[in-house]
């Protein structure tokens, strides 16, 4: 049987690699994927983006079903227009996608079901917003409302950054559509943590935790990223914070979308926040898998990752467990020159070691033309090393980095070092 990954990323090269490993996938086409994903005999690119050009292809190579994983298809409709049309594909519908694609419903969502998050308020009027903040106070976020590529959040530590973030926002339009309505919400302190589950529209299969890295410099220094690096398991999830999340957090979205009448079908992603105290909130909802979280959550997975998504489309999630290696797995970043600002495009890559059993090098921003691999987006490969604790697994990664080198190339020296520096780690 044949499948459609959708994207172009580290997360799809992930997706791709782990469901090809099933004895019944024959291939597994990636749209538009990467030099990782062009290198690999079990993979095959194809150029198409628009959503019902690729329903056509689905349609005529009889693809079994097609998962999804960055946001913009998803809030674009990619799930509707194929379904309307009789197709299999795993993700939330336009409607679903809300809970990533707007802040403002997000955060409506989650008051209306009493669902753990920051205090905020929504504004499109400038002097308002401007007024909220000096009524509050810094540290304070604003957040664009719509889809920004990760550009859309400021945590503002004093009241100026706070006032130029709305300026920028609502006033010079700096984020067009997105930014036409912002969400200004309470700071929370704390560490935060990824939790991320498959869901069918109504049975709920949590995946292993992770934690990202998201500031580009170590110590969490600099500014924010798509993510430098991740591992999972991550410590912070212990069983109870974990049946907490899923008690107080998951469980009521899941039958909260239900109850207004949207059933959300496909990854659904809480980036959370918990307190000193041990408080879990909700930062944010995405619509699909974390990246890099996938990378390091793929290498863990064990069996056969096309029959859970098969049960995850068919509705039966519930006759589904996952099986998890035990070991950590962790993925450091290798960015581009000037990411994330500027990324350059173009830098000859070399000495990417061959995949072992405990390393593995995932592909993001890479082309491969004429047999050779360049540099093509911001964040360029994330190399995942498995081992038995973080420290170990931290070095089977750096090791394997050493061997690369691509002009420019920026990577953090310190992923997993809050895990790493808690008790038997
Ligand atoms: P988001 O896209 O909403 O996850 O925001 C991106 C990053 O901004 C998060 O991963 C946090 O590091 C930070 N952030 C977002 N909201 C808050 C908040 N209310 N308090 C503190 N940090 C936040
Ligand atoms: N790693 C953060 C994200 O995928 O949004």
């Amino acid at each position: 049987m044949k499948l459609l990954v959708v994207g172009s990323g580290g997360r799809e090269h992930a997706l791709a690699w782990k469901l090809a490993q099933s004895p019944r996938i024959q291939l597994v086409y990636v749209a538009p994927g990467n030099g990782g994903t062009a290198q690999d005999d079990r993979l095959r690119n194809v150029g198409i983006t628009d959503p019902n050009a690729l329903a056509d292809f689905v349609e005529q190579e009889q693809i079994a079903f097609t998962l999804v994983g960055p946001e913009q298809p998803l809030a674009a409709g990619i799930v509707n227009i194929f379904r309307a049309r009789g197709l299999k594909i795993f993700g939330p519908t336009r409607e679903a996608a809300q809970l990533e694609s707007s802040k403002d419903f997000a955060k409506a969502f989650m008051k209306r079901h009493a669902i753990p998050t920051a205090e905020y308020e929504t504004f499109s009027d400038v002097a308002a917003a401007h007024a909220y903040i000096d009524a509050k106070g810094a540290p304070i976020v604003i957040k664009a409302d719509g889809l920004a590529a990760g550009k859309g959040v400021v945590v503002a530590q004093t009241l100026e950054e706070a006032h130029a973030a709305v300026d920028m926002m609502l006033s010079d339009n700096k984020l067009g559509d997105a930014g036409a309505r912002v969400v200004i919400e309470e700071f929370l302190a704390g560490e935060e943590a990824s939790f991320i589950v498959m869901v069918d529209g109504k049975h709920v299969l949590p995946l292993a935790s992770s934690q990202d890295h998201k500031r580009l410099l170590d110590g969490d220094q600099g500014p924010n990223t798509g993510g430098m690096g991740a591992y999972s398991p991550a410590p912070i999830v212990t069983p109870q914070m974990h049946a907490r999340v899923m008690r107080e957090i998951i469980l009521p979205t899941v039958r909260g979308m239900e109850q207004e009448g949207i059933r959300f079908t496909g990854f659904l992603y809480a980036g959370l926040m918990i307190d000193a105290q041990g408080n879990p909130k909700t930062l944010e909802f995405n619509c699909r898998m974390g990246d890099p979280e996938t990378q390091p959550i793929m290498a863990r997975l064990k069996g056969d990752f096309s029959k859970v998504v098969e049960a995850a489309i068919a509705g039966t999630l519930d006759t589904v467990e996952l099986e998890w290696d035990r070991r950590t797995a962790l993925g450091v970043v290798l960015a581009a020159h000037h990411y994330p600002d500027a990324p350059r495009k173009g830098d000859f890559i070399s000495g990417i070691p061959p995949e072992t059993a405990d390393a593995i090098t995932f592909h993001a921003g890479t082309t491969l033309a004429d047999g050779k691999l360049t540099t093509s987006g911001g964040r360029v490969l994330c190399v995942v090393g498995l081992a038995d604790s973080v420290r170990s697994a931290q070095s089977v990664a750096y090791e394997a980095i050493n061997h690369i080198s691509f002009d420019g190339m920026q990577y953090r020296r310190d992923i997993g070092y809050r895990a790493a520096s808690r008790k038997h780690s």
